[in-house]
């Protein structure tokens, strides 16, 4: 399939959607991607031919539901270019499920007292939150990397706070607010002068640039389904094996294990001892699904496509010159397809809900990175999040209504602010 952004809008039906009148410009996809026909119609193929349980009957159905579903671990492994299969972890709800199983599968039984974990002051709060609680229940400190002014990890900071105490350094492959594509094998390399593990949050990453885990030389990581086409629900959970193989499993029941007795317990092979309980079948199946669009169209072209619409953005927002205030690297090529800002004397949500009304979704608030924003001086921003389906029109036609919100800034400004949304 050749990358044409105009066929790939054919098989997104709600591109066709009307919103305040307007043709929809979805411009939201770091929140949650849209879903194309290929995707729904595999999860709907499931339901209506071989739904059945996995790994539990003899019978045709479940068979080919566990084929479907072992098909899926596959696909996944083979987008991450993994060495096996049974490195992919799917019982994950999503990026956030599975960076708490990394902190308390890995960190309840290998963290203690006195021991330190590295966080960028660049994480979403899921790659922060649940280092601070195992912290907290272990005796661990949390210490946290700076970022330069320009929204980059500031590794002379992470170079000095690195010692043999270092367990852990959490990070983010890319970020949801400034957009920086971060130097994932520096980094995971400094982890592991010291002993520690990296652990990388590969959410607003792997579905925008070629992700190759063997490079990356990463412990773990973590991304979602449903910012790659996926169904909501879905994640995954990558680690190295034998990590994976030492590490106890950390929701146990139905799946996990080999053999039950009242006195012993011999946990599964990977990756099912990690799948307690019945899986999320339909959506696993529904994001490999996903994958296999992607690998269609070139995970390069998808990140070209990025730049692209990130350096039109940037040739276009000139025109609004110091109204706008960009978060993060003023490079597109040292991004994702994100651009964060802030409107001179304008409410972020105020900036979102207008857009709104022009018929373009776009996220306002804290972005789930509020040590970020206030790092960077701000309170939230607006936010504008590209992916395959966004067109230099859409962009264009977005421009185009920020200049009119700035013409209309006085009135505007007078509007109570929409706190709906508190734009966690
Ligand atoms: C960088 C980053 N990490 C983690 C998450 C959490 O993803 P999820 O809500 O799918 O768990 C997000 C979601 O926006 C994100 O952008």
């Amino acid at each position: 399939m050749m990358f044409d952004v105009y066929r790939i809008r054919e098989d997104f039906p709600i591109l066709q959607r009307k919103v305040n009148g307007r043709r929809l410009i979805y411009f939201d996809n770091a929140a949650t991607t849209q879903k194309p026909k290929q995707v729904v119609g595999a999860i709907a193929r499931y339901y209506f031919n071989y739904n059945a349980n996995v790994h539990r009957g003899l019978h045709t159905l479940s068979q080919e539901a566990s084929q479907a579903f072992e098909e899926a671990h596959e696909v996944l492994a083979h987008f991450i270019n993994a060495y096996s299969w049974d490195e992919i972890i799917v019982n994950v709800l999503n990026t956030t499920d599975a960076l708490n199983l990394v902190a308390w599968g890995w960190g309840l039984s290998n963290l203690k007292q006195g021991d330190e974990i590295l966080v960028t002051v660049m994480e979403h709060h899921s790659n922060m939150l649940p280092w601070r609680v195992i912290a907290e229940r272990v005796g661990a400190k949390v210490k946290y990397v700076d970022i330069t002014d320009d929204g980059r990890i500031d590794l002379t900071d992470l170079e000095s706070k690195l010692s043999e105490r270092t367990k852990v350094v959490a990070f983010c492959l890319a970020s949801n607010v400034v957009g920086t594509i971060n130097d994932v094998r520096r980094i995971s390399r400094l982890a592991h002068s010291v002993g520690a593990i990296a652990v990388g949050d590969g959410a607003q990453y792997v579905p925008h640039v070629p992700t190759n885990v063997r490079e990356l030389e990463l412990d773990f990581l973590a991304f979602s389904g449903h910012k790659m086409l996926g169904p909501t629900g879905t994640g995954v959970l990558w680690g190295k094996r034998e990590i994976l193989e030492e590490m106890k499993p950390f929701k146990v029941g139905g799946d996990t294990i080999k053999d039950v007795t009242l006195d012993d317990v011999v946990w599964h092979d990977l990756p099912w001892r990690f799948d307690a309980g019945t899986p999320h079948i339909a959506g696993v199946i529904g994001l490999a699904e996903a994958a296999r669009y992607l690998m269609r169209l070139g995970m390069e072209n998808v990140r070209e496509h990025d730049v692209r619409l990130v350096r039109h953005t940037f040739k276009r927002f000139e025109e609004l010159g110091s109204e706008l205030t960009v978060l993060g690297p003023k490079d597109p090529e040292s991004r994702t397809g994100l651009v964060s800002f802030n409107v001179k004397d304008l409410h972020h949500h105020t900036v979102a809900k207008a857009l709104d009304l022009f018929g373009i979704a776009v996220r306002s608030g804290g972005h789930c990175a509020h040590p970020l924003h206030y790092r960077l001086g701000f309170k939230g921003s607006v936010r504008a999040s590209y992916y395959i389906y966004n067109t230099i029109e859409e962009v264009d036609e977005f421009v185009n209504t920020l200049k009119l919100i700035i013409s209309l800034k006085d009135r505007l400004a007078k509007e109570p602010v929409e706190e709906v949304c508190t734009g966690t």
